[in-house]
């Protein structure tokens, strides 16, 4: 049982400044490219990065200040033109996206900076938790679905810009993530047979995403899982026995090399390998195991010898820098299981940091699952058994979502995310 959180009293100097803080990491984010590459698709299944610039305000401001509050517009065309992202299978969905021009930089910014000051004014001032009003009120939903969006857009942004060539970004001191460490421990742990919850109470967290409710409790059966996620060390001995290359490595005269956020280094083999879905399954076959399911997961993650839940793999102390490697410590992994600190009850490490977790299990609703009055197709849109569920966090994830019941998910086969995996049997 998680102790309920705080009760959901509205700190508007709090939504603000985590606001105000957002908007400040995505211009950094946005400085580290060269202008130059502004209007190009550093992935092509997505929009160019001018999108991304014009949607993070427009989304705040469309949620917030004219879905929930039904105040004026700012600018109709911008407004519609940077409503939404894409998800296409495949790059002819993709072409149906692509637009032959996107406005000019100064109009895009200046358009987000209207919007800003629309959303920040209602954060100070408007009824932003009056669920008369409307549902997208309730509980200050609206609220922490535009702040939520925004760090996630964070991750998203950066693994599109990861893409970019290195001549077009700013690298200058930022170099020297290359780090090799072995391991606190290896091999496998066993996991007895036991209850996992998935998802929350409603009133047990001050915001959670539809597809986190309702909780629910899952019996799992006795596994054993390895204690660190697997290394582009392990994965190069499957790349020697015929398995696929991962996208983040580079060939280099016959070897391999890693490409990081800043800079293009010497693989790093301790380090956990980002892999797709799809890859991790093979590999995992090939190692004559399989991935965990998200159930398998919350057990090694939350479960104790005892038969108690945690909140978080070390505890209940919220988390922190010791505790792994995301919320921005760094942009790139770091070797597999050197954090003690955050380590489960069980000894697995990097259960949350470091790379997602893929799990085995298909991206669908929890038993009570309603879509959120902020935002109903956030979840909805991706139950179509091609998405799969990874737990965790990269090294770019926010701390506010380090939660027990968050929920992420990605296309099986999609090649850029910071996801790793590790294997279990039983
Ligand atoms: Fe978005």
């Amino acid at each position: 049982m998680l102790t309920p959180l705080r009760p959901p009293s509205l700190d508007r100097r709090e939504l603000r400044l985590r606001y105000l803080g957002n908007r400040n990491r995505s211009a950094e984010l946005f400085a580290l490219l060269d202008p130059s590459v502004y209007y190009e698709r550093p992935i092509a299944l997505r929009h160019p990065i001018v999108f991304y610039e014009g949607h993070l305000p427009a989304f705040s401001f469309l949620k917030l200040v004219r879905e929930a509050l039904g105040r004026e517009r700012v600018d109709a065309d911008l407004e519609r033109l940077f409503e939404r992202g894409i998800d296409p299978a495949s790059l002819t969905d993709a072409g149906r996206h692509a637009r032959a021009t996107w406005p000019e930089r100064r109009r895009v910014q200046a358009f987000g900076a209207s919007c800003d000051a629309a959303v920040l004014q209602a954060l100070a001032g408007a009824p932003i938790d009056d669920a008369a009003l409307s549902p997208l009120l309730e509980r200050a939903q609206a609220a922490f679905t535009i702040l939520e969006h925004e760090e996630m857009h964070h991750e998203t942004l950066l693994y599109m810009m990861h893409r970019v060539p290195l001549s077009k970004k700013r690298t200058r001191g930022r170099s020297g993530a290359f780090v090799e460490r072995e391991p606190l421990a290896t091999g496998r742990v066993a996991i007895p047979a036991g209850i996992a919850t998935l998802g929350a109470r409603r009133d047990a967290i001050a915001f959670g995403w539809d597809n986190e409710f309702e909780e629910s409790a899952v019996s799992v059966g006795a596994f054993e899982i390895d204690v660190n996620d697997v290394t582009n060390g392990e994965w190069l001995e499957f790349v020697r026995a015929g398995g696929p290359v991962p996208s983040f490595w580079v060939e280099r005269d016959g070897g391999y090399r890693l490409l990081g956020m800043f800079e293009e280094m010497p693989l790093p083999l301790t380090w956990p390998a980002y892999v797709t879905s799809a890859q991790a399954r093979t590999y995992a076959a090939w190692r004559g195991a399989r991935l965990p399911t998200e159930a398998e997961y919350h057990r090694a993650a939350f479960g104790t010898p005892d038969g108690a839940e945690r909140a978080f793999p070390w505890g209940d102390e919220p988390p922190t820098a010791k505790h792994g490697n995301f919320d921005f410590r760094r942009f790139d992994p770091e070797p597999v299981g050197i954090n003690a600190a955050g380590a489960s009850a069980f000894g697995v490490y990097d259960l949350i940091g470091n790379g997602w977790e893929w799990t085995s299990t298909e991206f669908a609703p929890l038993p009570g699952f309603v879509p959120m009055a902020s935002y109903p197709q956030y979840s909805a849109d991706f139950f179509d058994g091609q998405h799969f569920i990874v737990k965790g966090a990269s090294p770019v994830t926010n701390r506010n979502h380090v939660r027990r019941s968050f929920r992420n998910w990605y296309r099986a086969e999609y090649p850029y995310v910071y996801a790793t995996f590790r294997t279990v049997n039983g």
